[in-house]
């Protein structure tokens, strides 16, 4: 494994782009290969197996891009997959987001933070090891948001129909108490001018793109492969539509960018 070879980084749709984000501006240098699983988004109400065997499925993919690092920039495939991808790759550098409840347990005065994520996150063993281990002292409430996701993945971010779909469940999580809350979902993070619009301004929204992106800096840098030098790359890469996902993350990246399919045997 070499400095120059690519990270890659996948999740359900376009919200691993919140993440890949993140990762750019912590590490201008590295190539980065993102594959959206488009086919199968969403992640959040399939099941934990499913979503484990596309986890294998794309880290034998990057595997043989020669990848020096996998991100999986999903909550709810990370609490799927992630124990059993380390032990399929133990020589790869495997990275995972989970919703930032230790932060949240930290900022919180009210002792209740409200969580959206998935419904395969907030059922996840992962998840409730997470809340006990990181606020055992708090009252999380959870609130799984479907929605937001399909209007991510259809370039919704403003408007009335994203007002109306963020208004209930975040009035609902503040009536309860709720002084933080936590986007536990990477594409929530797109839908951010809405969510703190209905919260209020002084409510914390919290994601977890750049931590994610220090630690995996870390990483790299631990093992000698960080890339300091050179021009950056990004490939994207879809298990779907390549017209959509060209035109989705131009929009959510801000400046055009062209994608390709995944070679059919990872789809
Ligand atoms: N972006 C994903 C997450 O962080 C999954 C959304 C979905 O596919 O349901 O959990």
């Amino acid at each position: 494994m070499l400095s120059e070879s690519p990270i890659g980084i996948y999740d359900s749709g376009v919200g691993g782009l919140s993440v890949l984000r993140a990762i750019r501006d912590a590490l201008p240098h590295e190539s980065l290969l993102y594959v959206a699983d488009s086919a199968h988004v969403p992640y959040g109400e399939k099941t934990q197996e499913f979503v484990l065997q596309r986890a294998f499925a794309l880290a034998d993919y990057f595997v043989s891009r020669q990848a020096k690092a996998m991100v999986v920039a999903c909550n709810t495939a990370t609490a799927a997959a992630i124990a059993q991808l380390r032990k399929r790759h133990p020589g790869l550098i495997i990275i995972g987001v989970e919703p930032a409840i230790k932060p949240a347990a930290h900022l919180t005065h009210s002792g209740v933070v409200g969580v959206f994520a998935t419904t395969g996150t907030l059922a996840s063993p992962k998840f409730a090891a997470l809340v006990q281990r990181e606020a055992p002292e708090v009252r999380i409430l959870l609130r799984p948001c479907p929605e937001w996701v399909r209007l991510v993945e259809q370039g919704e971010l403003t408007g009335p129909a994203v007002d109306a779909a963020v208004q209930a469940p975040v009035a609902e999580l503040r009536a309860a108490g709720a002084d933080v809350l936590v986007l536990g979902c990477t594409h929530f993070p797109f839908l951010r001018d809405a969510i703190q619009a209905a919260a209020g301004p002084s409510v914390p929204l919290l994601e977890t793109g750049a931590p994610v992106a220090r630690w995996l800096r870390h990483q790299l840098q631990e093992k000698g492969l960080l890339r300091a030098t050179g021009a950056a790359d990004l490939h994207l890469e879809t298990t779907g539509s390549v017209p959509a996902l060209a035109a989705l993350a131009s929009r959510l990246l801000g400046k055009p960018h062209e994608a390709a399919a995944t070679p059919e045997r990872w789809r």
